[in-house]
């Protein structure tokens, strides 16, 4: 029988004390980190704390970091968890206070799907139908990945601007928002897009990191559906807000000079507005910055793009134009899935 070390991030609350703790178990071939975390919790400390309910990585509740990345430990095979890192490190979730060892209050993360609203608003006045309200299944093409989360908070765990700024919705959030402003049950699709673009940490606080995509155990795709907000958004004309004067002025400055240019973008980003002044002004300090490091000057020489490097930029950006929006692209590659399931 294969041994397996573990190092386990504790956190006693009684003496306030973190410390690591190393424990070793026999495992056999298809048991997973949840099983052996048991093991350890049966056979040799009863103090270790974990959450875990279903062991099919449907509750979601068993989310922990398995050496640095968030996932579910029921859903997490032993030799695969070795491969990253042995002896395995074992830690809480990150971005939540942690309550005992590997339990952490959720509380954070659960609160931003109230700040999304992430619930039916259906249209007033309505006549009830006989049966049920039913989606057409090519609008549920659109977000079928967005319905499948179990809010396990993997994503959210490894989410880099989660953990430098609270009010981020972040990943799970924002993807349940997604699934609501795509229903075509739901009445509030334009009040959503506009609340999401102007909210603070709403879509356009994503750095786009890709840690939710690779950390999700359900392949909601979050960062996707981040990402087809911001087009939804822009496409319903919610674009007085400055992630959309950003997003627009960094591409337009690329497409026409070839690089990005870090002098105008600010402004561009601030636009003509009351408000904008003080915004530029913020700016000073790290303008100053970059003056004196000569970042701007060496940025500006070593991505001035050539003639023929123009017309490279500006063949990829035609070729992005005229291709079909990825929203379609999703929608083909989820319908195919979906055709799948049903044969399966
Ligand atoms: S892609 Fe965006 S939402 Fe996802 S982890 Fe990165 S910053 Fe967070
Ligand atoms: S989006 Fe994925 S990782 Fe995030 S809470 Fe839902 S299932 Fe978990
Ligand atoms: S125990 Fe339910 S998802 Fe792991």
């Amino acid at each position: 029988m294969p041994q397996q070390t573990f190092v386990i991030d504790r956190y006693d609350p009684v003496e306030d004390r973190a410390y690591e703790q190393e424990f070793s178990v026999d495992y056999e071939a298809g048991e997973t980190v949840l099983d052996c975390l048991n093991m350890i919790r049966w056979d040799q400390d009863g103090t270790l704390s974990l959450r875990m309910s279903c062991r099919h990585a449907i509750c979601g509740s068993c989310a922990i970091k398995i050496n640095g990345r968030s996932g579910l430990a029921c859903q997490t095979q032993v030799p695969a968890a070795a491969e990253r890192g042995n002896p395995i490190h074992i830690g809480p979730q990150g971005n939540q206070t942690v309550i005992k060892d590997l339990v952490v209050d959720t509380d954070k993360f659960m609160r931003q799907f109230d700040r999304a609203q992430t619930w039916l608003k259906p249209f007033e006045g309505q006549e009830p139908p006989a049966r049920e309200y039913r989606q057409d299944k090519d609008d549920f093409d659109h977000w079928q990945h967005a319905s499948t989360c179990i809010h396990c908070g993997a994503c959210y765990s490894d989410c880099t601007v989660a953990s430098v700024d609270p009010k981020f919705l972040g990943p799970a959030a924002l993807a349940k928002a997604y699934r609501f402003v795509m229903d075509s049950r739901d009445s509030q699709r334009q009040e959503r897009l506009e609340k999401l673009s102007r909210m603070e940490g709403g879509i356009w606080d994503c750095t786009r990191c890709f840690m939710c995509v690779e950390a999700c155990p359900k392949d909601v795709l979050p960062m996707d559906a981040i990402m087809e907000l911001r087009t939804e958004a822009i496409k319903a004309g919610v674009t007085n807000n400055h992630g959309s004067r950003h997003s627009k002025a960094f591409a337009g400055g690329v497409k026409k000079r070839g690089r990005l240019d870090e002098a105008t973008l600010p402004i561009l980003s601030a636009g003509v507005r009351p408000g904008a002044i003080p915004e530029m002004l913020g700016y000073t300090p790290g303008a100053i910055r970059l003056l004196k490091s000569r970042k701007l000057l060496v940025a500006a020489r070593r991505h001035g793009a050539s003639k023929e490097g123009k017309q490279q930029i500006k063949r990829i950006f035609d070729e992005v134009e005229d291709a079909k929006h990825h929203h379609d692209v999703n929608r083909a590659a989820f319908s195919t899935h979906y055709a799948e399931a049903l044969e399966g």
